[in-house]
């Protein structure tokens, strides 16, 4: 059985199969069908939900992708829940807000803006609520990012847009939705209960019962927020026989400061989500913080999780080149063994890395930013918000007591089977100076040495995403904006910021 609560009120699911979907059961079993199924994928948002439980605050997700087994323990708000959450029979502030700027047409996508824009209204609220200062700006961005996993595709987003101005300048009332702060329910492991014979999900709450269960069952799949394994579902109608969830085991949701190969840094827990690194980023690697904004969308940022974006082992996956440009080392951990690799040693070939049949990976080390060290991330992809990179480049470096840079580290994504370094563009970065590297001053022959440095890094494939020609010489176009953003960052030539001044985004805007 699966206890929580929908929209208030206590629940109890017979357990279903161990893949099927959040989605599934509302529209099926708890016929509530006011969350719709556009995709099945994460991409359109008009599933989304609004979640409360254990180990999370309030927080949209997209119920295509999660396990209903994971409701276990949590608050789960749909759009059904919205109206009926206030004491009078009228509409929410939310609702209120999308009729009055006429922002629904077809309505198919609206339940799902609804529930992205209540679970926004309750967070402005509470940073409201803590002294926090919101400038309309500001307020533009969260409205941006709150709304980046759901597409209309009849209204436009202006009129959706106005909406969020309009309700989080509090127009239409306080936020509506049930907020029960954070949760306090406890997890408790749970054992397979003797239901319809459908498969076992696997919750264990200690490391032990969990890589207990790896062993004894080397066939489940691990399954973290599962914005990545639940495709296989979804798309190829996969049907999970078990399946071992890793979120509640407390080790794995943990960031520690600590130390490794004698350098301070964070240990960060295989099930950390994006949503819970993003703070040590932003106050440390703050153009890793930006790219995380460029990963997925809230919901998908929300669930995801750092191992879950190691163990599919995607080569356009946006951590791992990050993580490899910033020399982070991983933990692989069985019952009878322990043992901790550097990343860029982890992957092997395309979708095959050391982790063993028995092995889960347990945390990744992330050092702490080294004196006068920093960062580039270009992440180029089709749209800017809620889509996988067609290709990534990460690079990182120490600026020397001349000013110069040095100790170059790259890495890419998109460029090959696995994540990678690419030694031939650290040794010409190093070799080369900067200023001949600059888009104002490259010469035909330097191009030309970046092209042959990329070209022997890397020998990337044609896909959907973008050619091998494309790949390529879009990897060796990053090289004079980087020149550029460190020259500028030695003599500012423009009111820009050094991440401004780089996102292809803004600039145009
Ligand atoms: C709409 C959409 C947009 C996306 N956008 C991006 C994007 O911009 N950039 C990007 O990089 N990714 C993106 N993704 C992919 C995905 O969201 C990320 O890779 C995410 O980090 C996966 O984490 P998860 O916890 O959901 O993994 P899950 O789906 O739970 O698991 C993924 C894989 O990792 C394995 N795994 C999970 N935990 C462990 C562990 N502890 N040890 C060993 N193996 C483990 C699972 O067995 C599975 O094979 C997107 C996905 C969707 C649906
Ligand atoms: S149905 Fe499209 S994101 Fe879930
Ligand atoms: S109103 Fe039709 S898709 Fe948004």
């Amino acid at each position: 059985m699966i206890d929580f609560t929908l929209n208030g009120r206590a629940c109890r699911l017979p357990s279903p199969a161990p893949g099927t979907s959040v989605l599934e059961v509302l529209r099926t079993s708890l016929g509530q069908d006011g969350t719709k199924e556009g995709c099945a994928s994460g991409d359109c948002g008009a599933c989304t939900i609004a979640l409360q439980g254990p180990g999370h605050n309030m927080s949209t997700a997209n119920a295509c992708l999660m396990p209903a087994h994971q409701l276990a323990g949590c608050d789960l708000i749909t759009v059904e829940g919205l109206a009926s959450a206030s004491q009078t029979p009228t509409l929410s502030a939310v609702q209120q807000a999308l009729v009055s700027t006429h922002a629904s047409q077809c309505g198919f996508c609206t339940p799902g803006i609804a529930m992205s824009l209540a679970v926004l209204h309750v967070r402005h609220q509470r940073q409201i609520d803590q002294g926090e200062v919101i400038d309309a700006r500001q307020r533009d961005t969260m409205i941006d990012h709150a709304l980046g996993g759901n597409l209309c595709r009849c209204t436009g987003y202006r009129p959706i847009r106005e909406a969020a101005h309009r309700l989080l300048q509090g127009e239409f009332g306080p936020a509506s939705l049930q907020d029960a702060g954070d949760s306090t329910a406890e997890a408790h492991d749970t054992a397979p209960d003797d239901e319809p014979d459908t498969g076992r999900f696997y919750r264990p709450v200690t490391l032990q019962a969990l890589l207990a269960l790896r062993t004894e069952h080397p066939d489940a799949a691990l399954i973290a927020g599962g914005t990545d394994l639940m495709l296989e579902h979804t798309q190829r109608l996969r049907d999970f026989p078990a399946l071992i969830d890793t979120t509640q085991v407390a080790a794995l949701g943990k960031i520690e400061e600590g130390e490794h190969a004698g350098q301070a840094g964070w240990w960060i827990g295989a099930a950390v989500s994006y949503h819970q690194l993003m703070p040590l980023l932003r106050e440390h690697y703050p153009d890793g913080a930006e790219l995380l904004t460029r990963l997925g969308s809230e919901q998908i940022r929300h669930r995801g999780t750092l191992g879950g974006n190691i163990g599919n082992a995607s080569p356009i996956g946006d951590m791992p080149p990050l993580l490899i440009a910033l020399d982070a080392y991983i933990q692989l951990m069985s019952q009878d063994n322990e043992r901790i690799l550097k990343l860029e040693d982890y992957f092997l070939d395309y979708k095959r890395t050391q982790l063993m049949p028995d092995e889960i990976i347990h945390s990744v080390f992330l050092p702490r930013p080294l004196p006068n060290q920093r960062l580039a991330v270009h992440k180029l992809s089709k749209r800017r918000d809620d889509d996988i990179s067609t290709l990534l480049g990460v690079f990182a470096w120490r600026r020397d007591a001349s000013g110069r840079a040095q100790h170059w580290r790259v890495a890419f994504g998109g460029m090959a089977g696995v994540p990678a370094r690419a030694p031939h563009l650290e040794v010409l970065l190093t070799l080369q100076a900067l200023e001949s590297l600059t888009p104002a001053r490259l010469t035909a022959q330097t191009r030309q040495q970046i092209e042959q440095a990329v070209q022997a890094d890397f020998s990337p494939l044609s896909d959907v995403r973008g050619s091998r020609e494309y790949r390529l010489l879009a990897a060796s176009h990053l090289i004079p904006r980087v020149a550029q953003r460190i020259l500028n960052e030695r003599q500012p030539t423009t009111s820009l910021t050094p991440l401004e001044s780089l996102d292809a985004y803004l600039a145009q805007s």
